[in-house]
């Protein structure tokens, strides 16, 4: 799909992406905007190399697609001076090989916040509450009259929530459990979430002052403290070396019998054939996953989890989110193109 074939500067957009803001946008900017409609939900190297073709200025990728040394030179060849992810991770993405390029990359960061501790949330209470166990039992036909076991989870009033990983995404998450379900918070991260600790302050003296229990916070000393006290846990932290598999064998033995674990970050995060192993061994033990291993794709074995909960990367999927996240990456593309051009136009 083209949009203003005349355009000057050629942007190529590996997916159509939600809202016509970003490709206005482009078009303002004097931008061809070439649009891969292919019907391949994740495109391969070779695909992305024939998109880029001889010229190209810059170009709008995804998180599926592997941007590294042979996609940066490739683009710094035909000219191109700008990539962004659509995506505030950016775990896909060889900054070194684009900054060895003279590519400038940009990610999506902030519009997702809210739409993906939402999700967070909304797993951390499926599971807790155990949501779609209950629907899948009704659907069957199997639910035949009121019983005092039938279904029975947690409360979360008074338990603890642990957030590993308190930037945006994991101080959004903890502020709407805290205050939304009145639980108190143990969190972990290389940085102080001030704010974060402030609001469950103010939070707490509220309460208080109501007469009802105050909520508490407390910043543990390591990962594990929060394993070991938290009732329910989300992970929120960047993927890296450092946080591969984070979430294995030995760390899953250290969590309670009957915690929660919910995921929205990455999926390497956790090592998954641990985690099934887990769950298979403790069954009281939930987890809410919305990112996998090797997506698309899950271990053998989390399928069949009655006590998992499992969603396809969909954290970020709200239209108003997506539609930012199409509008931050074509801006993101723009603002890299003109310094560029800009640049070279003074030199000359
Ligand atoms: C991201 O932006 O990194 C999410 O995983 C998808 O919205």
């Amino acid at each position: 799909e083209v949009w203003n074939p005349n355009g000057k500067y050629r942007v190529v957009s590996t997916k159509p992406m939600p809202g016509t803001r970003w490709i206005n946008l482009l078009i303002e900017q004097d931008c061809r905007v070439e649009i891969c409609t292919q019907k391949k939900t994740i495109l391969s190297v070779e695909d992305i190399l024939a998109l880029i073709g001889d010229k190209c200025d810059g170009v709008i990728g995804q998180l599926t697609e592997d941007w590294g040394e042979t996609l940066f030179s490739a683009l710094s060849r035909a000219g191109g001076k700008a990539f962004s992810n659509m995506a505030v991770g950016y775990n896909n993405v060889d900054v070194n090989a684009a900054n060895k390029y003279g590519v400038a990359v940009g990610n999506t960061p902030g519009v997702l916040t809210e739409t993906t501790a939402e999700l967070a949330a909304s797993l951390s209470v499926a599971a807790a509450r155990r949501i779609v166990e209950a629907d899948e039992f009704m659907r069957a036909g199997l639910y035949d009259g009121w019983l005092p076991h039938l279904f029975v989870g947690n409360l979360l009033k008074g338990q603890t929530v642990g957030v590993i990983g308190a930037g945006r995404i994991g101080s959004a998450y903890a502020r709407m459990m805290v205050e939304g379900f009145k639980m108190n918070l143990i969190y972990y991260d290389i940085y102080q979430a001030t704010r974060l600790e402030k609001f469950v302050t103010a939070y707490g003296q509220f309460l208080k002052a109501n007469g009802e229990q105050p909520v508490t916070w407390k910043r543990a000393s390591s990962m594990d403290e929060v394993l070991r006290e938290a009732d329910l846990i989300s992970l929120h932290p960047v993927l890296d070396k450092t946080t591969y598999h984070l979430i294995n064998k030995e760390s899953l033995a250290t969590m309670k019998k009957e915690a929660i674990l919910v995921n929205c970050s990455r999926g390497p995060v956790i090592d998954e054939v641990a985690l099934v192993e887990h769950l298979r061994e403790n069954p009281m033990f939930r987890v809410g996953l919305d990112v996998f291993e090797d997506e698309p794709y899950m271990k053998p074995g989390l399928a069949e989890m009655k006590n998992a909960i499992v969603v396809p990367h969909i954290a970020s999927a709200s239209k108003w989110t997506r539609e930012g996240m199409a509008t931050l990456a074509a801006l993101n593309v723009l603002a890299y193109l003109f310094q560029s051009y800009e640049r070279s136009e003074s030199r000359e």
